[in-house]
């Protein structure tokens, strides 16, 4: 049988997409006709909505994609009260701060990162100075430290009051066995038994008042205690050229063993920019997103003609393929994606859409300062990663 040519690249392009089928164990939309944004534009977790304007105006004055990021992201890393990012971020198991970053420069194609840095608030700033300094991409724990103090970044206490005292409440109701596995899903692994949660909630509100938490901060301290956050602060900008640059910046996953580090810094898992094409980076879990590559695979979706709300749907759905749709595993898996193409096109996606009216939300500046809501993959709630430690009580 003869096959036209124009027959056999329509066939091929069914075959691939029946292999994206396969791989994703979902349907994947076909490529839809790319729809242009709007540029320059910033897209950002929530967490940098107060820095955008400082980030817009860097831009329109001519600054590099790049460093109009780190404009967004050094804002709560400043921040002593953001405990998700750089000073004051919660501690690791010892109640020491460790950080972690990434960054990618779409202009000059290059990266840095660092990770497990002690005493240096501004690890985004150290990850690109790896990038600008060093001829590596990554460096980490007390190497990188030393690299930091020797480009000139201070040392300093991270710890602060309100992260210690909260560390000092998981402390007085942890087991030791929270962070030794298994991971969620392998053969040993069982859901936790949230039966007593309610108790649990009380008695820590009591102890966390024992303790000099304010009132009003109590239930935030006792919910990072029993569902330790990843925090986390991603931004990919693209400027009037279509030029484009991203970083990712966090304290990770609060409670951890110290040297734990998540997707972060992780160049392809927290953050990815090919300025071929765009650029896309992560909040959540961590370990989950590193098995995905997840802004990485993002970032390749969009090549292959994908938009970025269909690039991100397909991360999160290999996310829900690595757990065989279980959603007894899913629901300990927060992830959230930012998704920048280079044309200025963007969307930000959730794993799970969380309660009614608290669908995840991330920021944009387009000349338009605004929060906007995530499109969600599954129904329901998250209740965060991991399973809630076994409190003796
Ligand atoms: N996504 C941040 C972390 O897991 O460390």
């Amino acid at each position: 049988m003869e096959i036209s040519r124009r027959k056999f690249f329509a066939t091929s392009a069914a075959a691939a997409a029946i292999a994206e089928q396969d791989l994703a164990g979902q349907t994947t939309p076909p490529p839809a006709a790319a729809k242009p944004g709007k540029l320059p534009v910033i897209i950002c977790a929530a967490n940098g909505y107060k820095y955008l304007d400082r980030a817009w105006a860097a831009l329109q004055g001519g600054a590099d994609t790049l460093d109009a990021a780190i404009e967004v992201v050094t804002g709560p890393e400043d921040d002593p009260k953001d405990d998700s990012v750089g000073l004051g971020g919660l501690p690791n198991e010892e109640g020491v701060v460790e950080l972690d970053s990434c960054c990618m420069h779409g202009p000059t194609r290059r990266a840095g990162s660092v990770g497990g840095v002690r005493n240096i608030k501004n690890v985004s700033r150290v990850a690109k100075a790896v990038m600008e300094h060093t001829g590596h991409v990554m460096l980490v724990g007390d190497g990188a430290e030393r690299f930091a103090v020797s480009m000139g970044f201070p040392r300093e206490n991270l710890l602060t009051e309100h992260s210690r005292k909260v560390w000092t409440l998981w402390r007085e109701v942890h087991s030791n066995q929270d962070w030794w596995g298994p991971q969620i899903g392998a053969p040993n692994w069982t859901a936790p038994d949230g039966g007593t949660a309610g108790k649990r909630m009380n008695r820590l509100v009591e102890m966390a008042a024992s303790l000099g938490i304010p009132e009003e901060e109590r239930m935030d301290a006792v919910r990072k205690v029993l569902h330790p956050p990843t925090g986390t602060i991603h931004c990919s900008v693209a400027n009037a050229m279509g030029e484009v640059s991203g970083i990712t910046t966090t304290s990770g996953l609060a409670w951890k063993i110290p040297g734990r580090v998540g997707d972060s810094p992780i160049i392809g898992a927290g953050c990815y920019t090919d300025p071929d094409v765009g650029s896309a980076g992560a909040t959540g879990s961590g370990e989950e997103n590193i098995k995905v590559a997840g802004a990485h695979t993002i970032v390749e979706a969009m090549r292959r003609g994908l938009e970025p709300r269909e690039a991100g749907m397909e991360a999160l759905k290999r996310i829900v393929r690595f757990h065989q749709d279980d959603k007894n595993q899913l629901r300990f898996i927060g992830m959230t994606y930012y998704v920048l193409r280079k044309d200025g096109a963007y969307a930000g996606v959730a794993l799970w859409s969380g309660k009614p009216g608290q669908t995840p939300r991330y920021v944009v500046h387009d000349g338009e300062k605004r929060t906007e809501t995530c499109t969600y993959l599954l129904e329901g709630e998250t209740r965060g990663w991991p399973p809630i430690p076994s409190v003796p009580w």
